[in-house]
């Protein structure tokens, strides 16, 4: 993990960054928040920074925000200055740890910060066949396509295989190529000059720069448009990049990884995806099989989950009982791993007594996972009196799964009945999903998907 202090570097200050690094941190450090984002623009990415409460915490955050530089930003100081920790946390920062610092404080709090966990469980024959096959491919440099529905562990195979490579040192860097409007991704990728376009306030090094060396991962790739999709089929054949309003191109060693939700090559055959761009990212493809199709990973994955999530709420572990397990194995699992995660969690906060009964369980949907749901009342049902009582949010996403359903998953056509962006509608839906909320998959789309 990459630590960035952002501190004039006191007595107090240090001791914290040895606390960091005894516990496996990267620690770099810098004296105020315009140095901080000059280290960050300059492609020395960080996965949590620490900030004094004296500097300009509410302008950090800003900046970060304004130019797309995802970090979490913990604030520190002196005692437990209660009233600085208020103004911290309101000015965006997500913790404060009061210095001097005590050792498993740090930890914890870098820890929950950055939550990652590297696991990969797996028990079923499909799995271990994927996983194998990730194995033999991971310390080659090939590009590596990784397909898989929605929550089937794209994003945790992907790590994997940067772990098991010979750029396992290096950093890998992710860039989600659906949750970036069409017109600043190309930034986000490539980086770009100061005053290449309105509020291009700095030189800002792209995603490609800040994986020299490492890995690249290029999630939803599917979502990239066509225009892009040539710029990075560039970057990719020559390992030259460009930045946005540069004039000179410049050199880049990374591996590619990229993963996708769609069938690209229905994509390549709809004209929207690059032929040469799939051929060049697919040297290899794994495809990993939904959860109802790996029935014996759903076990050991639940009680990976009801470890978790008891540890991190300080409650027992309880043991599934076997009328909860029926449950879980005869559910359809749209949702995949993510929506098996998303009700271990809520099962361990539900659980009472000995064991994890079928009660504590809930499972949204109907257990065959044949058709695409939506918690919603019938239409026609939503009027009056069915309203009251239930929040905004909840009757919107009931409203968009339902229309979602309505045009069998056909997002424009859904998107265009609901009066949003196709960007709003995936991006609620992304939300959902990550919710557990089983998601209709994309039916068939009659225009560009790209808004
Ligand atoms: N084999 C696994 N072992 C442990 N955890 C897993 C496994 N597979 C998935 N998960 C967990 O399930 C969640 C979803 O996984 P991940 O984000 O990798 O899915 P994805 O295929 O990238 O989904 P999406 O298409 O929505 O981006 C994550 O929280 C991840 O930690
Ligand atoms: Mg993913």
């Amino acid at each position: 993990m990459r630590l960035l202090i952002i501190s004039p570097l006191t007595g107090q200050v240090s001791a914290a960054a040895k606390i960091a690094m005894s516990r496996g941190a990267k620690v770099s450090q810098v004296d105020d928040v315009a140095a901080a984002l000059g280290t960050l623009r300059a492609g020395h990415g960080a996965d949590v920074v620490m900030v004094d409460v004296g500097l300009d915490i509410a302008g950090l955050v800003a900046s970060l925000k304004a130019e797309r530089i995802h970090v979490p930003v913990v604030a520190c100081g002196i005692g437990t200055d209660t009233a600085a920790a208020v103004r911290a946390i309101k000015a965006g920062a997500k913790e404060y740890i009061p210095l001097p610092p005590e050792a498993d404080l740090i930890a914890a709090v870098l820890a929950a910060v950055t939550e990652e966990s590297n696991a990969v469980v797996f028990r079923d024959p499909a799995m271990v066949a994927a996983l194998r096959m990730a194995d033999q491919i991971a310390t080659s440099d090939a590009s590596i396509l990784i397909g898989g529905e929605s929550g089937t562990g794209k994003e945790v195979v992907a790590r994997y295989i940067h772990r098991k490579s010979r750029r396992a040192a290096q950093p890998m860097i992710s860039v989600n190529c659906a949750a970036i409007p069409d017109n600043l991704l190309e930034s986000e990728l490539f980086g770009h000059e100061k005053g290449a376009f309105t509020g291009a306030v700095a030189r800002r090094v792209g995603k490609f720069e800040e994986a020299n060396g490492g890995t690249l991962l290029l999630d939803e790739i599917s979502e990239m448009d066509l225009r892009l999709q040539a710029k990075l089929l560039r970057a990719i054949q020559e390992r030259v990049i460009d930045r946005v309003g540069g004039t000179t191109p410049i050199k880049v060693d990374i591996r590619i990884l990229a993963t996708t939700n769609r069938d690209l090559e229905a994509e390549v055959r709809a004209g929207r995806f690059r032929e040469d761009l799939y051929f060049r990212l697919n040297v290899v493809t794994l495809t990993l099989p939904p959860l109802r199709e790996r029935p014996q990973d759903l076990e050991p994955l639940a009680e990976h989950f009801i470890k978790k999530y008891a540890e991190a709420n300080g409650v027992p572990a309880r043991p599934l009982s076997p009328e909860a397990l029926n449950k879980l194995r005869s559910h359809g699992w749209r949702g995949n791993v993510r929506e098996l995660e998303n009700a271990m969690h809520r099962a361990v906060l539900l659980a009472q007594g000995d064991s994890i009964d079928p009660d504590a369980v809930q499972l949204s949907g109907p257990s065959t996972g044949a058709r695409p749901t939506a918690t919603a009342a019938a239409p026609g049902t939503a009027g009056g009196a069915g309203l009251v009582g239930r929040t905004v949010a909840d009757v919107e996403r009931d409203l968009i799964l339902e229309t979602l359903s309505h045009c069998l998953g056909n997002r424009t056509h859904a998107a265009n009945i609901l009066g949003i962006s196709i960007r709003t509608l995936r991006n609620k839906l992304k939300l959902y999903s990550e919710q557990g909320v089983p998601v209709a998959p994309h039916g068939a789309e009659t225009d560009r998907p790209h808004v």
